[in-house]
């Protein structure tokens, strides 16, 4: 799969929902009550972080979950790109990008969102074929008026920004036209998951899936 493609596929997956929820699973049981919660509140695409062990059975669980799409973050190694296919995953996201972890995504033909957060990276991305790029860390490379500024010369690429952005300043960067979606933690908080409050997650989702976009 092409990054062209790949950027086609990812651009998709970020049109579902304004938001699409960073998650940080540390119990294999929290995954499938956790997706169901975050579909119901109308965020269908879902970043399963790899930093825990369960990670991956996470995504093989999540997956099942009618009308979840479900993808891996972040994807360090050829070797998470493959576990993540292997698992379910439907796209990658990663905060930077590598030559081999491009490879990677164009063998196993996972749609990947690499990150990028200056000029140069993006152009660098847009000149393989990545029109749509994840913008990290999205509050502290600049923010909102930063992708605002960077989007000037390069209209032509898209932005799912994540690292630090709330719902109160969502809506900055969702008034950018250069913006698909961002990605956030804070509708799965830590201590809903480990309480089992799904409809404490379910109600946060559904204030960000009606964020509006530009
Ligand atoms: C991450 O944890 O990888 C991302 O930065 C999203 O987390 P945040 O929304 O808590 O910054």
């Amino acid at each position: 799969m092409t990054p062209a493609e790949q950027s086609l596929k990812a651009a998709e997956i970020c049109r579902l929902a304004p938001v699409v929820p960073v998650l940080v699973i540390n119990d294999l049981a929290h995954a499938a009550p956790l997706a169901r919660a975050l579909v119901a509140g109308g965020l269908p695409a879902l970043e399963v972080t790899l930093r825990t062990a369960c990670a991956l059975d996470a995504i093989r669980a999540m997956s099942e979950v009618p009308g979840g799409v479900v993808g891996a973050g972040t994807l360090l190694t050829a070797a998470d790109v493959k576990a993540a296919k292997a698992a379910g995953a439907k796209f990658g996201v990663s905060a930077g990008a590598t030559d081999r972890i491009i490879a990677a995504c164009e063998d196993e033909g996972l749609p990947l969102l690499p990150g990028a957060a200056t000029a140069s990276e993006i152009m660098a991305l847009f000149e393989k074929g990545y029109t749509v790029q994840k913008f990290f860390p999205a509050e502290q490379a600049g923010g909102a008026a930063y992708l605002k500024s960077i989007g000037a010369p390069l209209p032509q690429v898209m932005f799912c920004p994540t690292g630090g952005i709330s719902l109160k300043i969502a809506p900055d960067y969702l008034a950018l036209k250069t913006i698909l979606c961002v990605g956030g933690s804070w509708v799965a908080p830590s201590d809903a998951l480990a309480n089992g409050e799904w409809a404490t997650v379910t109600a946060l989702a559904l204030e960000a899936s009606r964020l509006k976009r530009a």
